[in-house]
């Protein structure tokens, strides 16, 4: 688009106004993947992660998505450490609600104390005193729901949380949460190659609920030279993480995609998706393809 600056790509992706009025670019980046493997520990190159952080708001991106559980702790750190003090313009939104015992392992706990805990943490953490936007990570299937998200009106109500968001969740379990609080924002696994979380999309976008995608790239498979993208990118003269973000971008005004990636060269790419225009016709083909 002629208007948008060309070093800032991501403001090409048009914005979204999260809960009403905190209003970001829709593409945003994930910052899970800064932290050791197995989401576990430091970087093996930190002042890369430092400067990834720094180049994705430089590209225009203004909603990073972090968590407690990633590191755990780490990326929260390395957020503040890269950014703060934060723009103005910049929503770092945060999650509570999964515990690691270990690298790759993830276990909800949702009972109010913990999930009070969690978010004092992450303002700490992050170095501020207000989240935007507080995510809780999973449900705890054995705490009532009330209880869970009943914790984070209560810190909403004391001015640490602004919006409140759900992971992870069905249409019905969106629906109900509903009935406890406002719900700004909804964020499922949502790819090209796996829209099983498509009712939830639906619902979302009918109710104007933003939908921020996990793995949109189906954590790199969609990204790879050699992977199922890869013909058409290059027949669009594209990269295929490109395309895989392009389709998610085209695919809904609600959506709000968060790429993840430990490497400045890949922030820089991925975020040139943004001033991809698909057509109809290329949106529906790439559908297929996948
Ligand atoms: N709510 C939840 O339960 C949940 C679960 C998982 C993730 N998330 C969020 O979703 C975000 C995105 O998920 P994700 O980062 O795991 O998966 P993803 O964005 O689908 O893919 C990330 C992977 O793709 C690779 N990659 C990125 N750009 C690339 C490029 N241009 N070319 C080749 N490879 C590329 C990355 O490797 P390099 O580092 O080498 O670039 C990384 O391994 C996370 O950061 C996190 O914020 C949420």
């Amino acid at each position: 688009m002629s208007h948008q600056n060309s070093s800032r790509p991501a403001d090409a992706s048009g914005t979204f106004a999260l809960g009403g009025d905190l209003t970001v670019n829709r593409l945003g980046y994930g910052a899970m993947q800064l932290t050791g493997p197995g989401i576990w520990g430091e970087p093996k190159d930190r002042a890369e992660a430092v400067r990834v952080l720094r180049r994705a708001v430089e590209l225009g991106i203004n909603f990073i998505d972090t968590a407690d559980s990633y590191g755990p702790f780490v990326s929260e750190q390395l957020i503040r450490e890269a950014l703060h003090p934060y723009a103005d313009d910049l929503l770092i939104a945060t999650k509570g609600g999964l515990t690691r015992p270990g690298p790759n392992v993830w276990r909800p706990i949702g009972r109010p104390e913990y999930l009070r805990q969690q978010a004092e943490l992450s303002l700490r953490h992050l170095g501020v005193e207000r989240i935007g936007l507080y995510q809780l990570h999973r449900i705890d299937e054995e705490v009532p729901l009330a209880d869970q998200l009943g914790e984070l009106v209560l810190l909403q109500q004391e001015g640490k949380i602004h919006h409140i968001g759900v992971s992870e969740v069905t249409v019905g379990q969106l629906k109900e949460a509903r009935t406890i609080t406002e719900i700004a924002s909804v964020q499922n696994l949502f790819n090209l190659a796996d829209r099983s979380a498509e009712d939830v999309l639906e619902y979302a976008e009918r109710e104007n609920i933003a939908f921020i995608p996990w793995f949109p790239m189906a954590t790199g498979e969609l990204a790879r030279s050699g992977g199922p993208l890869d013909a058409a990118a290059k027949r669009h003269g594209s990269s295929p993480s490109q395309l895989a973000l392009a389709w998610l971008l085209h695919r809904s005004p609600v959506m709000l995609p968060i790429p993840g990636t430990s490497q400045t060269a890949h922030l820089e790419e991925n975020a040139e998706a943004a001033r991809i225009t698909l057509t109809d016709d290329e949106f529906d083909a790439l559908a297929v393809a996948v």
